[in-house]
């Protein structure tokens, strides 16, 4: 039943995700960026998400981009836009992005492949990486690699989470329902995860970030 659920869950996601890349590819998406203005706007985002895109932190963690799905990169970028997704660092920079720019940006960091940043626990991660592969099913929570990948290298809306930051995702999970999918007329992606992030408590949550976070 529940697993049931879940698929169609996803299923009417994807498909809205689907409906609106093809809404997008009408628009004036294909018009090419010129090179000199895309390479100055990857050079903004790296002063924040790292020289390489493997994430930094600062007064708080800016999560890794590198090798991160386009689809998933464009889907965030724009829930920042719309306000789907909350954070004011985000939309300022957002905002104000063509969707070329948009699309060509997150092609950019799908091929940079840096070590990742580490600084978790290390205690932490044999539990994690049992969370990760086989979930916890007396609180219904399926294991990650069933959607992340085995890898957790992700794939299409499937967010990699190989080598991100083990704070941001302990952030990122345990304030899932105050910061994603807050325009109720707009479901999105977001609400896939939004049970599994609050069936976890906080500690099977840092175990689990600690995990990903030393993946390559
Ligand atoms: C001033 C710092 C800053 C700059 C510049 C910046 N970002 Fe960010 N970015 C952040 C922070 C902070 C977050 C984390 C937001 C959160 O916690 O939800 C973030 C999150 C993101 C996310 C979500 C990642 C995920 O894993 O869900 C994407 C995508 C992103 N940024 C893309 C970009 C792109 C592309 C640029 C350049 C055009 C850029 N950022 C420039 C600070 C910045
Ligand atoms: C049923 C499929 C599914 C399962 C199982 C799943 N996820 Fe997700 N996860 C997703 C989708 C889809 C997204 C992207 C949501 C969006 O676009 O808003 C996501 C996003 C995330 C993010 C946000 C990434 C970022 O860069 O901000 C984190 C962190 C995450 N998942 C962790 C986990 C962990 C940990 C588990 C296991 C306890 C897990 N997920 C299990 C589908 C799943």
């Amino acid at each position: 039943m529940k697993l049931i659920g879940l698929r169609l869950a996803l299923q009417t996601a994807l498909l809205t995700v689907a409906v609106s890349a093809a809404g997008h590819a009408e628009g004036k998406g294909n018009a090419a960026v010129p090179k000199q203005e895309l390479d100055a706007k990857i050079a903004y985002c790296k002063t924040c998400h790292g020289l390489s895109g493997q994430g930094f932190r600062g007064s708080f963690p800016m999560p890794r981009l590198a090798g991160q799905q386009p689809e998933y990169l464009v889907n965030q970028l724009q829930a920042f836009i719309e306000r789907r997704r909350t954070n004011p660092v985000m939309f300022n920079v957002a905002h104000v992005l063509s969707p070329s720019m948009l699309t060509a940006l997150s092609t950019h960091f799908k091929d940079l492949d840096p070590k990742p940043l580490g600084g978790a626990p290390k205690e932490l991660v044999a539990d994690g990486k049992k969370i990760y592969e086989e979930g916890i099913p007396s609180a219904e929570v399926p294991p990650c690699g069933s959607c992340h990948g085995q890898d957790a290298k992700g794939s299409d809306a499937f967010p990699r989470l190989a080598g991100q930051l083990n704070d941001y995702v302990a952030k990122k999970l345990l304030n899932w329902s105050k910061e994603r999918g807050q325009d109720p007329a707009k479901p999105d992606n977001s609400a896939i995860m939004q049970p599994i992030a609050h069936n976890l408590t906080e500690a099977q949550v840092k175990a689990v970030a600690a995990y990903v976070s030393y993946l390559n």
